[in-house]
């Protein structure tokens, strides 16, 4: 198998006489290095993009003189094998990496080829000799410069295959996010036609006077009610986890006290559970709650969202509202816990995508929009903390967890600002 310097050379047509030349002309050449490098250095920082590349000012530039002999050198060994290549190549590379356009280089290997055929005439007298060596030299200069342009290939092809492999990610996120548009798009319709229809339905049943008496269309007006209540409901969650998603909701991060936040949750979700004698227990009366960083607002979506979901999948027991300090460190753990059914283990990831219910059949009774733990993730996710969910103690019911950075900070405690008035009063058990 042709190596690719082999097969180099073998293009651009060089021997080994070539080389046996080459190798002849090096001790006569040598004199005139010093000069070429002089007379390079002299013209390429004239080159238009040369202020970007000479970054080291003299030092650099006597360095670099040092280097171009070096490489000069190099091509009157005479030897053109792998190790020529590489190192051929290596240099290239050096002049991709600092950002200098290939054409710079190109047109810079005309002042050397222009001198070194000058020196030739001063080492050949006789115009044979001065054109076999001058054909010689001009074909080792060829192979230089297709060595050194490699490296701008290969530049050029890593460059290429990453911008592919990054629009061809770009196509994949794109087909992705279309995706789950549409199955957000056809999930919302389904989601929202239930609702609609039974609207519609019950109310064309009032409308065409098919009731047998008022109570009958009362409780079709409330079943519309309800209906309405919840498509209202469905529809500020899809906008809200639309704005949410679209990175358009602006939180108002604050260091605060969770006790108010929790109380009105606490206090607006106990209605509900009173209604299906369930029992509602706030453990966290009994914590001396630290302040967090979090919007105050969204802590109460939060909680509402999560307390309501218990109290709407627990058939009797309790649900309780649990906080543990620094768990982990530096966050505020709230658990929500109930004694409902629960959710499979197999589901316990999932319920927190967009319009995933745990318990299908269960869900379709109690008109939850399937939003809820998904933006509640969305909101804990943004003020910087975790979301989880496990089953409950012994494998009854479940517990929802959230994380919220604590406030580092003297002072931060609950009872150290009760120190200074703030009052809080006990909810509702
Ligand atoms: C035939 C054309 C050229 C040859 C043979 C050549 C040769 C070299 C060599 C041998 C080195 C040292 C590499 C090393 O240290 O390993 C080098 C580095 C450098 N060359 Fe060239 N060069 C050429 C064209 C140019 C041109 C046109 C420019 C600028 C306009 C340029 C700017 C530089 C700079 C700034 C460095 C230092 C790179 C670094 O610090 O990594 N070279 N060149």
């Amino acid at each position: 198998m042709e190596t690719f310097i082999e097969e180099m050379k073998r293009y651009l047509g060089v021997t080994e006489e070539d080389a046996e030349l080459m190798r002849k002309l090096g001790p006569r050449m040598e004199k005139y290095l010093p000069e070429l490098a002089e007379r390079f250095y002299a013209q390429i920082p004239l080159h238009p993009n040369a202020f970007r590349v000479f970054t080291g000012g003299e030092a650099q530039i006597n360095h670099l003189k040092q280097t171009l002999q070096a490489w000069a050198r190099g091509l009157f060994r005479g030897v053109y094998d792998e190790d020529y290549a590489a190192e051929r190549y290596q240099i290239g590379f050096r002049h991709v990496r600092i950002g200098l356009e290939q054409k710079y280089v190109i047109s810079a290997m005309s002042i050397v080829r222009s001198y070194l055929y000058d020196c030739l005439l001063f080492e050949f007298p006789a115009s044979d000799q001065r054109m076999r060596a001058a054909h010689a030299l001009g074909r080792v200069l060829d192979l230089d410069l297709n060595l050194m342009c490699e490296s701008y290939m290969h530049a050029t092809l890593e460059n290429l295959r990453s911008i592919n492999e990054h629009l061809e990610r770009a196509n994949r996120e794109l087909d992705e996010a279309s995706r789950s548009k549409d199955e957000f798009l056809a999930l919302v319709s389904h989601e929202l036609r239930t609702p609609l229809n039974s609207v519609m339905g019950f109310t064309k049943l009032i409308l065409d006077g098919l009731t047998k008496n008022p109570e009958e269309e009362k409780e079709l007006l409330r079943e519309v009610f309800s209906s309405a209540q919840h498509l209202l409901g469905l529809v500020n969650d899809i906008l809200d986890i639309g704005r949410i998603e679209a990175g358009r909701v602006a939180l108002r991060l604050q260091n605060m006290n969770p006790r108010a936040a929790i109380e009105s949750s606490v206090a607006l979700v106990a209605v509900q559970a009173i209604e299906k004698n369930l029992k509602i227990r706030d453990e966290t009366l009994e914590v001396d709650l630290p302040r967090i960083r979090a919007d105050e607002v969204r802590l109460r979506q939060v909680l509402l969202n999560l307390l309501m979901n218990a109290v709407k999948f627990t058939r009797k027991g309790t649900v309780t509202l649990r906080a543990v300090p620094s768990h982990p460190p530096g966050f505020l753990r709230l658990e929500v816990e109930d004694t409902g059914v629960g959710v499979p283990q197999g589901k316990r990831e999932r319920v927190f995508e967009k319009f995933v219910q745990a318990n299908p059949s269960q869900a379709r009774r109690q008109e939850g929009s399937g939003l809820g733990l998904a933006i509640s993730r969305k909101l804990v996710e943004l003020m910087g903390g975790s979301i989880g969910l496990t089953s409950g103690p012994g494998g009854v019911g479940t517990l929802v967890w959230f994380t919220l950075p604590m406030v580092e900070e003297p002072g931060a405690s609950e009872s150290s600002s009760q120190q200074q008035g703030v009052v809080s009063t006990p909810a509702t058990s």
